[in-house]
């Protein structure tokens, strides 16, 4: 008996060693430094040839990662799951899928990522199960059983459902199910009910979740949907459509009753409570309109979500200096720690959004150029795996060919999002080594040129950009830690801002447009000394030195100098 008291003890202290530090020399939170990638582990790597990736995959490129400068990678979600809406329906918090391997996987991943000094980052669907997860099985089973009351469940109204609240996928968001011979609630797949967040057994159930996944070593969760948590107990109607589509095409703005609800962000900041009990980072999908809404997101006290994702700089969707000015100074004026997110895996890859119909030695630029503003800002970047290597959306041709629930609803119009999701492009094998397998969404069309393998070797590639970017991130603290300071900002073609701390100085210069610009700044009003700009990366032939009376830019170059 005692000795297992002691073996207890030992395992707890140890898994307490385990736990990424709570803060570095500097008193940061290992979160604010670091570097985020996000895996959609079905399209990643495939190491049992399948098809379908896998965590054994991710596991083999946690070199790659590391070599990269990635520090923390966020894993879309991989537990065991009907797959009706790819992983974001669970029917199990505590497994990983059979299709992705084992939770030994699991293990082997986290105490590798530990070597590779990489944060494993889970994806909590936090809104709904799948309508396989034994809790819904159970609470659709009567109306008297002990989980009756763990999703929304309502009688019908004048012969439909009990109000007008639509799904996100489209149709009514109430499916009626017998033997209770009653609606259940669904914001997204009918395949995805709703979890009752009122009742407290479902809030200790979802943190316990969390809870043994923090002693398995995870450093924190990415939580789905947080948006939609609540609803109105009394099920009002919403008002009418006014139109206004959001992201998804759905009614986002006159969903009243059913979306950011106010005890959404008590139950979060109850959730952030646990997550400090393990130093763990709570990232958060977080759809809002405004920098107000965003900042409740990060809670009264600094004291609901570390990083709640700002989706408002995803969609600038142009290249363009003023935009893209206007939504910095916003994201840099939120009351926490800002967070940088270009696209995922719900949202066209940047080599499209923003390359559009250019030639592609524009679109390389853009690309570079993309990476050094996210890659220099004041903040914690999230990636989208791909990214790096100028990844392109490869969108199904044919409705027969879509698989996701969007494109399934939407086209032709929306095509929906296998898109974005295609397979990582490592090499000019077959089928970009991911798998030797038919991949279960087609490679991109372009993947001999952008690979892993082939911009390794190539010094100008997009891949050695973000490489050196990052690097220069880490090593540099104006970068890490500096002031954020807009320069020449009525220049309509060129993005330039300052990054200042203690006295040192890195101008970061954005040539927003296609053509060659020649740009000049006047440093003594923001009270900085020095006249010359020692370049520390350039995505063209930049001299090492330059004079701020005169700084040469290449179409959509981008340009990062230390001021003497
Ligand atoms: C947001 C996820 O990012 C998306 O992929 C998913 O379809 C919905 N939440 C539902 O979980």
């Amino acid at each position: 008996m005692r000795r297992l008291s002691l073996l207890l003890i030992l395992c707890i202290s140890l898994n307490a060693f385990s736990q990424p530090k709570r803060t570095d020399a500097e008193g940061h939170p290992w979160w604010q430094h670091a570097v985020f990638y996000e895996i959609y582990p079905r399209s990643f790597a495939d190491s049992n040839n399948d098809g379908i990736g896998d965590l054994r995959g991710i596991n083999s490129k946690l070199d790659y990662l590391h070599w990269l400068g990635v520090d923390a990678i966020w894993i879309s979600p991989m537990f065991p799951s009907p797959q009706v809406d790819f992983g974001y329906d669970v029917s199990d918090y505590e497994n990983v899928d059979p299709v992705y391997g084992t939770l030994a996987d699991m293990d082997q991943l986290i105490g590798n990522g530990k070597k590779e000094k990489i944060n494993i980052i889970l994806d909590f669907v936090v809104n709904h199960t799948s309508d396989k997860h034994p809790w819904f099985i159970e609470s659709a089973s009567s109306r008297t059983n002990p989980k009756a009351d763990w999703y929304i469940w309502r009688d019908g109204k004048n012969g439909g459902p009990p109000n007008n609240w639509t799904s996100t996928f489209g149709g009514s968001a109430w499916k009626l199910l017998q033997p209770r011979n009653q609606y259940y609630y669904h914001y997204f797949y009918a395949g995805q009910p709703d979890l009752n967040w009122r009742n407290p057994a479902v809030e200790k159930a979802m943190f316990d979740v969390t809870r043994w996944w923090y002693k398995r070593g995870v450093a924190g969760f990415r939580l789905d949907a947080v948006d939609t948590m609540f609803e109105d107990p009394s099920l009002k109607d919403n008002p009418p459509d006014d139109d206004k589509k959001n992201a998804y095409g759905d009614q986002e703005y006159n969903e009243i009753y059913n979306k950011k609800l106010p005890e959404m962000h008590t139950a979060l900041q109850r959730l952030r409570k646990v997550a400090d009990e393990y130093n763990a980072v709570l990232i958060g999908e977080t759809w809002t309109k405004n920098i107000k809404e965003l900042n409740e997101y990060y809670g009264p006290m600094l004291n609901e979500l570390q990083l709640p994702m700002n989706f408002m700089f995803t969609q600038i969707n142009k290249v363009s200096a003023p935009e893209f000015r206007k939504q910095i100074a916003f994201a840099d004026s939120v009351s926490g720690w800002p967070v940088w997110v270009l696209s995922n895996h719900d949202i066209r890859r940047v080599y499209d959004r923003y390359g559009d119909d250019r030639d592609s030695k524009d679109k390389d630029a853009i690309a570079k150029m993309l990476a050094a503003l996210y890659m220099t800002l004041r903040g914690t970047p999230i990636m989208y795996y791909g990214e790096e290597i100028g990844m392109e959306n490869n969108d199904p041709k044919r409705v027969e060919d879509v698989m996701d629930p969007i494109g399934k609803l939407g086209w032709p119009k929306e095509k929906g999002r296998d898109g974005e999701r295609t397979p990582m492009q490592w090499n000019t094998s077959t089928n970009a080594g991911f798998s030797t397998a038919k991949p279960w969404n087609p490679v991109g069309q372009r993947y001999q040129q952008y690979n892993v393998a082939v911009e390794q070797k190539d010094p100008d590639s997009i891949l050695n950009w973000y490489k050196q970017v990052i690097a220069l991130r880490k090593s540099n603290p104006a970068l890490l830690e500096g002031k954020y300071i807009p320069l020449n900002e009525d220049d309509d073609n060129v993005l330039a801002y300052l990054r200042s701390y203690k006295d040192q100085n890195v101008l970061v210069v954005l040539n927003m447009s296609g053509d060659q610009h020649k740009v000049k700044f006047d440093m003594s009003s923001k009270g900085v000394k020095g006249k010359s700009a020692k370049t520390l990366a350039a995505s063209f032939k930049a001299p090492a030195t330059s004079t701020l009376d005169s700084i040469s830019l290449e179409p959509y170059g981008a340009y990062i100098a230390q001021i003497e």
